[in-house]
Formats: C-alpha cells, sequence, structure tokens
C-alpha cells in the first residue's frame, strides 16, 4: 500500500463539490452543455475586471529584471504596504506591511495560519454549515474539529459556540460573507464573539484566536458591507483572496493580515511567514502580487450577482422552496423536502441539475445551489427544480 491510509481515506471519500463536478463534465459530454443546469462549483462565471488585463499586459511586457524572481517568502513589501494602507483604510487602524504575508489564495493564507497556530490535538471551532475543506485544513495539522451548529437563520449560535469552548480550543473559524448560506454576521453578532472569546481566552490563560476567511467580502447585495473583523477582537487573523472578487481562482493570490495588537506579534508574524515557506507556497505568485496594488479597490460587478440572485431565488420561491436569502457570495442553501439531502440532490440530477447536498458542508436537510453560472442556465433550470419539489410535496 503505498499511498498514506489518510489520504486513501479521503479519496475513496471524495467532496461532493469536486464528485459533482466530474458529474457534470461528463453529462456535459453526453447531453450537451445547453442542457446541463451546474451549479455545483463556486467558480465564478463573470471575467476579471478589464483592469486586470490592462495591469498585467504591462507588468508582462515590462524589462525591469528581478520580475519574475524570489522575493521575502511574504511577499514583495511593496504590495504589502499596498495591502496594510488598503487595510488601514477600510478598518480604522493603523497596518504596517510586516502585518501583512501574501499567499496563495485563501486556501494557501488557511493553511498558512492553522499551521502557525495548531498543536497536535488542538481543538478548531467551526459554526456549520462551513466549507468543507476546513476540516482537511485543520486535519493537515493534527487538529480537532468541533463543529457548532449556527441558528435557523444561519446566524451566530453564540450559546453553541460558548457551550464548544474549552481548555484545548485554539482557534474558531468564521466565514464571512458565508460559503454555502450567502449569510453576512451583524457587527453586534461578531462582538458578541469577540467577547466570549476574550472571557474564555482569560480563563485559559491563552488567546483563542479568531481567523475570518473573507473571500467574498465585496460580493455582498442591497448595499451591504461586511462588518470589520479587526473591531470587534485583537487576536484575529484575516485570510482572504482575489479569487472570488476579482475572478482570479486559478491565479492562486490572497494574503493574511494580523491584527496590529495581536498578543506576541511579532512570533506570530514570524510563524505566518515561516508556514509559507515549509509548507512549499515559498511566496505567492510575483506577478500576481505585482498586479495587486492596482486593483485593491477594483471588484467584479456584484449587481451581476444580485440579479442572478434574484431571477433564481424568484423561481426557488414559485417552486415551493425554503431558504434565507442569500445576502452575499453566490450561493443559497435551501432546505430540501425530505431529510435525506442526498436523495434529493440526486433527484435534482435526474434532471440534469447539479447542486452539492448540505451533508458536504456539515448541515443535512440542505443543498447549496451555486448561482456563478449564466443567467440562461439559471432560467432555464427552474422548471426542473418545480418539477423535482413537485415530486416530493
Ligand atoms: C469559504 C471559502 N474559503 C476559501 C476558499 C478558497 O479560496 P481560494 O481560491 O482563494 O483559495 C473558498 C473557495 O471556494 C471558499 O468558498
Amino acid at each position: 500500500m503505498s499511498v498514506a491510509k489518510k489520504i486513501r481515506s479521503s479519496i475513496e471519500k471524495a467532496s461532493w463539490i469536486r464528485k459533482m463536478f466530474e458529474e457534470g463534465a461528463m453529462r456535459k459530454e453526453r447531453y450537451g452543455p445547453g442542457n446541463v443546469f451546474d451549479f455545483s462549483l463556486g467558480n465564478p462565471n463573470l471575467e476579471p475586471p478589464e483592469k486586470v488585463k490592462t495591469v498585467l499586459k504591462e507588468l508582462v511586457s515590462s524589462d525591469a529584471r528581478g520580475m519574475h524572481g524570489y522575493m521575502p517568502n511574504a511577499g514583495f513589501v511593496e504590495t504589502r504596504r499596498a495591502v496594510a494602507g488598503y487595510l488601514s483604510s477600510h478598518h480604522n487602524l493603523t497596518f504596517d506591511h510586516e502585518d501583512v504575508v501574501m499567499t496563495a489564495g485563501a486556501g494557501g493564507g488557511m493553511n498558512v495560519v492553522l499551521k502557525a497556530l495548531l498543536n497536535a490535538g488542538d481543538e478548531v471551532v467551526v459554526p456549520a454549515p462551513y466549507f468543507m475543506e476546513y476540516a482537511t485544513y485543520i486535519d493537515n495539522y493534527n487538529g480537532n474539529t468541533v463543529e457548532v451548529p449556527t441558528n435557523q437563520d444561519f446566524s451566530l449560535d453564540h450559546n453553541a459556540i460558548e457551550k464548544s469552548l474549552g481548555p484545548r480550543t485554539k482557534a474558531i473559524i468564521i466565514n464571512n460573507p458565508n460559503n454555502p448560506t450567502g449569510k453576512v454576521y451583524k457587527e453586534a453578532e461578531l462582538r458578541q464573539l469577540g467577547e466570549l472569546l476574550t472571557y474564555y481566552g482569560s480563563k485559559k490563560g491563552e488567546p483563542i484566536y479568531l481567523i475570518s476567511d473573507e473571500p467574498y467580502s465585496k460580493i455582498i447585495f442591497n448595499g451591504m458591507t461586511c462588518p470589520s473583523i479587526f473591531g470587534v477582537y485583537p487576536h484575529t487573523f484575516l485570510v482572504t483572496s482575489f479569487s472570488k472578487d476579482l475572478s482570479l481562482p486559478g491565479e492562486r493570490i490572497g494574503y493574511v493580515a494580523v491584527h496590529p495588537s495581536i498578543e506576541e506579534k511579532n512570533m506570530v508574524r514570524a510563524a505566518l511567514v515561516l508556514c509559507n515557506r515549509i509548507l512549499g507556497f515559498v511566496n505567492a505568485p510575483a506577478l500576481m502580487q505585482r498586479m495587486i496594488p492596482f486593483l485593491l479597490e477594483d471588484s467584479v460587478d456584484a449587481m451581476l450577482y444580485q440579479r442572478k440572485r434574484d431571477i433564481l431565488c424568484r423561481g426557488l420561491e414559485e417552486g415551493g422552496y425554503t431558504f434565507t436569502m442569500p445576502e452575499g457570495t453566490f450561493y443559497v442553501f435551501p432546505k430540501t423536502p425530505i431529510p435525506d439531502d442526498v436523495e434529493f440532490v440526486g433527484s435534482l440530477r435526474e434532471e440534469n441539475i447539479l447542486t452539492v447536498p448540505g451533508s458536504g458542508f456539515g448541515c443535512p436537510g440542505h443543498f447549496r445551489i451555486a448561482f456563478c453560472t449564466d443567467d440562461k442556465t439559471i432560467q432555464n433550470s427552474l422548471p426542473g427544480f418545480a418539477r423535482v419539489m413537485k415530486k416530493y410535496t
């Protein structure tokens, strides 16, 4: 047996999202792409803003020496300075470039933070439903995932969180706005979370860290904004990327920022830089880092996702589905009319509608629709959604 047991078993379990994505490719070949409604993967269908192309063209034709060379593992100082400036102007705090480490996307950033923090057996609390990769990332460093439920409307359940905090709790991961629910946590609920962590951290005698994963923070609807996580708790890591807001998931660019007042600041920052290196990322891609200072204030047009949400949600409502209206991201997480979400997703598949069961997010009885597809796919899928619901009601 050559492959490690843990990896073998993970391959056998295979993520639902990936399974559905592969099923989609197979069905598109068999039935034609126009006849398959693939809502499985959070791969943005909007093209990056034009400015991405303009800036990249200039960068790739530059004759400056060292454009593609190694740099400090934390990233180019100019890029980190630009990110620190952006954070300072949006979070009402002063960030230094040393508070920022450029990473290979948010996924890379999460791994860097967890590697830097976790000792074997440490617990990381994760409100469910959640992006399932968190559990694998935590397991990468022999930590234990402690799932806690959220409220009916997917807001944070502070009682459940409080019950989960104990001497082995090292951190809590929140994802704002949330994949798969589209929920945007409000400032008051984050503040209450900060108070809980402060209380239990002081009981424990060391900080319980808050890791806020925010790659969707600019994809928010109806004029809402994502509250500053740094405003509510000092022992905080912000992890984010440009995968969703600039539609650049394949380019692997993001960053981790630490709260300027985090305890043992120098050690924490040095740990992140070391982990970026020893996880084999070494540094975030150079060309993307060079581009980022020009695009920090840019984003795809979130209104286009809002329109998709509205077409889909109106249709789902008419088809008899119940769900919490997404406030951001490009996901909606309706209830299934039967407890077995895997069976329900299987019935949708019979209509060539590909979605992901809630079990894949630690929340059975629901399913996720990723509406980062073209409007026509959404529109044309609605009769199929309605037919399947009718079968069960
Ligand atoms: C909640 C969440 N966090 C992190 C990621 C990973 O993002 P990235 O492509 O920047 O690594 C995703 C991707 O879908 C996500 O949904």
